[in-house]
This record gives C-alpha cells, sequence and structure tokens, in this order.
C-alpha cells in the first residue's frame, strides 16, 4: 500500500482538501448577498468578497478534481480489481467523490452564470459531498488508529516508480 500514487496526485489529494473547507465557510454568503439585492439593500463588501472566493475556489477544485481523475485513469494506483468488498467499497466511495466533486463544481457554475434553478440541487450536493467526507475521513481514521496498516501512507509517501503501471 506504502507509495501507491504519485507525487502529483498526492499533491493534488491534500490541495483540494484544503480547498474544501474554503467552500463551506464561504457558501452562506451568497444567500445573504443575494437577499441584500432583493431588499435593495448594498450587500456587505466581506460577503461579496467571500461570494468571489466561493466561485473562483469552486471553479478550481472543479478543475483540479478533473485533472486528477485524468492522472487517475491514466496511471490508477491502486489494485484494479479490489478483493475484498472493503476495497470495493473504498473504490466505489473515491469515484462517486471524482463525480461529486466535479458535478458540484458544475452545479454552482450553472446557477451562478446560467440557471439559478441549479442552485437547490447544488445545496443538495454540499450535504451529500460533507457525508461522503466524513465517511472518507472515518475510513481513513479506523486503517490508521484501528487497523494500524499503511493505508494513510499511501496518499502521503509517492510512489518510487512514476512508470508503475496497472497490475
Ligand atoms: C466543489 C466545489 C463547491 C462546493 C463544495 C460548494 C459548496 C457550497 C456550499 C456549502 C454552499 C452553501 C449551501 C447552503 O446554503 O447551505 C454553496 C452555495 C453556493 N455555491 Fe457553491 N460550492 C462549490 C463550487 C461552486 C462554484 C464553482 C460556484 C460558481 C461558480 C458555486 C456557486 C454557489 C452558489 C450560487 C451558491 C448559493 C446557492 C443558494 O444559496 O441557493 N459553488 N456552495
Ligand atoms: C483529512 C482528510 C482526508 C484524509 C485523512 C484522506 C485520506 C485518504 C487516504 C488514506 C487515501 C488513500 C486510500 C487508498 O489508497 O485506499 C485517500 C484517497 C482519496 N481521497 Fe482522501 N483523505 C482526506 C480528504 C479527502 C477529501 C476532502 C477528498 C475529496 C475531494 C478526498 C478524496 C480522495 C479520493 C478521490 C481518493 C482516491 C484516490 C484514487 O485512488 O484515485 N480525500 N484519501
Amino acid at each position: 500500500m506504502k507509495g501507491s500514487y504519485s507525487a502529483a496526485q498526492i499533491g493534488l489529494h491534500w490541495l483540494i482538501a484544503l480547498l474544501l473547507p474554503v467552500q463551506y465557510l464561504t457558501g452562506g454568503s451568497i444567500e445573504r448577498t443575494h437577499h441584500a439585492a432583493h431588499m435593495g439593500v448594498t450587500p456587505s463588501p466581506f460577503d461579496l468578497f467571500q461570494h468571489l472566493i466561493h466561485n473562483y475556489a469552486g471553479m478550481l477544485i472543479g478543475l483540479l478534481m478533473g485533472v486528477r481523475l485524468v492522472l487517475r485513469m491514466i496511471g490508477p494506483s491502486t489494485p484494479r480489481q479490489p478483493a475484498s468488498w472493503a476495497k470495493r467499497a473504498a473504490s466505489a466511495l473515491h469515484y462517486g467523490l471524482y463525480a461529486a466533486i466535479i458535478a458540484q463544481a458544475c452545479l454552482g457554475f450553472i446557477a451562478s452564470y446560467f440557471w439559478f434553478g441549479a442552485a437547490s440541487y447544488h445545496v443538495a450536493g454540499s450535504r451529500i459531498i460533507l457525508a461522503m467526507v466524513a465517511l472518507h475521513f472515518t475510513a481513513a481514521a479506523w486503517h490508521t488508529l484501528i487497523l494500524k496498516d499503511e493505508t494513510l501512507d499511501g496518499i502521503v509517501f509517492p510512489r518510487r516508480k512514476p512508470s508503475s503501471r496497472r497490475p
């Protein structure tokens, strides 16, 4: 398991993990901005700033997740045919995260620039992603603290041979 991912995959994993909380901290500012505008009040400059950060950080996350998915497709790092149900479940959750994050960024983009009706799906998506990340984090903690295996090392230490091929 140790050294399962390339340095680029690891860097992107942790960069996205750092950027994601920004979305949850800034998301609420958008409703406040719209509410102020509807009430004919000038939105708070800090809310406008957070709105801007939310949109651009969100687009960046979507883009980076897309790059990660491409890296994953051209050089998968985990066994292609998971041996156990737990590995199959982990693999399904990982692909679910790629899909959910990319879809979330697209929905936010559509809601912001084309059709605000997509906003309710975006809000629902934010709850689903939170649950998926919580599950993912719990699994990582379980591996590290209970099973005491090297799963976490896989996403911390880059694999040695960048040309590692599919099994
Ligand atoms: C994966 C990246 C993203 C995540 C995790 C995310 C998360 C969130 C969260 C947590 C909220 C607040 C939901 C609530 O009110 O309870 C929100 C609202 C919103 N986000 Fe994002 N967002 C992302 C990307 C984007 C992007 C790229 C855009 C636009 C370019 C965007 C536009 C919006 C809009 C318009 C709202 C307001 C929805 C409403 O209040 O009805 N988001 N987002
Ligand atoms: C502190 C938080 C996090 C921890 C401790 C963590 C831990 C891990 C670990 C240990 C792996 C390797 C699993 C394996 O090889 O079986 C992994 C992979 C992965 N993580 Fe996280 N992660 C965290 C946050 C996130 C977040 C926020 C996302 C959402 C974008 C995410 C998405 C993924 C994906 C998609 C993979 C699979 C990579 C692949 O095989 O292509 N992780 N993570």
